[in-house]
């Protein structure tokens, strides 16, 4: 099959979440199963021209825009596997420091910006005449392509079906209506049944309304999603879209995330020999962050974005009684919320030697982090998939979680009659709960060392690579282009 990504996010050229790593690690899947992929997304002023060997292939190409002509540049470069990722240069989009917002906040244009990606993408495989049979879209920001292709607003494109991922029903591209004729909305498509809410346009409503299929990032939040907290106040419309719509488990990359071969940690080690080899890793971390060089204490961990939906609030109110009263250490990595940034910027001030933090982005520190801690926090208020608890397991590190999206779908809770399991799950949305089941850890990790080491090595063994989502996705793209 002939198949188009276009996304706002791809690793390792532009990454602030999941999405990157999903359009970079499914297309690699998909091209290995023999399928022709190609990858679009914008050139971001971050984006490294030389490191990533990008070539200029397609100078001055024109879209239309409403009544403007937008002309752009296409830069090329080629993946292993045969995929060809391409970059839109459209500097007054793009050649900016942030990819949707800056320091002082969101970017007042983004409507416009992501409109343009969707119709550029367009006109950069016609101009190639490459005929995907099926563009791939994710997230609001590329949710009006499902609607020109619907449209038919070309002819090159009448045999194309789309497919939406949503990756997240927290953002949904809610815009003033001034966008409408340069996104080229037509005023009888902009009703409340598809694009329109409270008078400005909702991209991923109507992208939800127009795609031929639709799939989110696990089963239980596909299920979440039919109801109004969840789907964020659009369960109306994806209830309509019912039988379109399915949860497909992400899965990782395990050429980057294999703690046998993983470059940017001290030691690698595997499931055989797990035991010294995080060990080594321990200390090494705990070394890093000026922690207690002890590998007889539990080491919990969380990495992510300070966003509202990772429940990092319970962790704050929750934390200072898990100091007083349990042997552990902590370590923090993220950014994103000022007043998060803060508390746990400060946090190792006030546990020094116990906790250790650092805010802001840094790849290699994730790494060491998955392969050196015993356990790894995600305590979130709802997760359409989840990754680090993923990579987690694969590096041995029991995830502690609530039970929700595919972090419910992902870990087998711990039995503690059988001692079987790959983590620790619990329910309810409170500071008290997450407490609770650090608790649970934390005397699993000392009362019961058996039981953590049966874990580890189920949680090693399993297997999160991409191969079956992405034959599930070659399914779905099948029925697509059968519709
Ligand atoms: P989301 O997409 O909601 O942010 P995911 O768990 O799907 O959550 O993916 C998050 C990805 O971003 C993971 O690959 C994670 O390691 C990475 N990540 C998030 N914050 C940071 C950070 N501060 N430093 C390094 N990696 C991070
Ligand atoms: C989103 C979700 C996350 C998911 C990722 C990739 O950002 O918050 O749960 O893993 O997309 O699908």
């Amino acid at each position: 099959m002939n198949i188009l990504f276009v996304a706002s996010e791809v690793e390792p050229y532009a990454k602030s979440g999941g999405l990157a790593d999903v359009a970079a690690a499914l297309p690699k899947a998909l091209a290995e199963l023999g399928h022709n992929v190609k990858v679009i997304l914008p050139l971001y002023s971050s984006i490294k021209y030389d490191k990533y060997n990008l070539k200029l292939i397609m100078p001055q190409t024109c879209v239309h825009m409403g009544t403007c002509e937008e002309w752009f540049n296409v830069h090329h470069t080629a993946e292993p596997h045969g995929i060809d990722v391409y970059f839109i240069e459209f500097n007054k989009y793009f050649a900016r420091t942030g990819y949707y917002h800056d320091s002082a906040g969101e970017y007042r244009d983004n409507a416009f910006r992501f409109a343009f990606l969707c119709r550029a993408a367009m006109q950069t495989v016609k101009d190639m005449d490459f005929k995907p049979d099926v563009v791939h879209v994710h997230d609001w920001q590329t949710s009006l392509l499902p609607y020109y292709l619907k449209k038919g607003y070309d002819s090159f494109f009448s045999g194309t079906k789309s497919v939406l991922t949503l990756h997240n029903m927290g953002y949904q591209g809610i815009f003033s209506s001034d966008v409408l004729s340069y996104a080229m909305v037509r005023d009888y498509d902009f009703k409340p049944d598809t694009f329109e809410a409270y008078g400005g346009i909702n991209m991923l409503k109507g992208g939800i309304v127009y795609a031929d299929k639709l799939t989110t990032v696990s089963p239980t939040y596909a299920e979440e999603i039919r109801g109004p907290i969840g789907s964020n106040g659009l369960d109306p419309y994806l209830n309509r879209r019912g039988a379109d719509l399915s949860g497909i488990l992400n899965g990782i990359d395990t050429t980057i995330w294999n703690p046998s071969s993983d470059r940017l940690i001290p030691t690698n080690y595997t499931v055989k020999n797990f035991t010294d080899g995080k060990r080594r890793n321990k200390k090494a971390l705990q070394q890093q962050f000026l922690l207690e060089t002890n590998p007889e204490l539990p080491l919990f961990s969380f990495i992510g974005r300070f966003a509202e939906q990772k429940g990092l609030n319970l962790l704050m109110d929750s934390i200072d009684s898990v100091m007083n009263d349990m042997d552990c250490q902590f370590i923090i990595l993220g950014s994103g919320d000022t007043v998060l940034e803060r508390f746990f910027g400060e946090l190792p001030k006030r546990y020094a030697g116990r906790v250790g933090s650092f805010i802001g982005y840094s790849e290699p520190t994730a790494h060491i982090i998955e392969a050196g801690s015993d356990f790894f926090i995600m305590p979130s208020l709802y997760e359409p998939c989840g990754l680090n608890q993923m990579y987690s397991q694969a590096y041995g590190t029991l995830p502690v979680v609530r039970a929700t999206g595919g972090l419910a779908d992902t870990i087998e809770q711990y039995d503690e009659k059988r001692g079987t399991g790959t983590g620790f799950k619990f329910d309810y949305m409170a500071a008290r709960s997450l407490y609770d089941t650090i608790g649970w850890a934390v005397s699993t990790f000392f009362d019961r060392p058996a039981h953590m080491n049966n874990m580890i090595t189920a949680a090693m063994k399993k297997d999160y690579s991409w191969k079956r989502s992405a034959q599930l996705y070659y399914e779905l793209y099948k029925e697509a282009v059968g519709k």
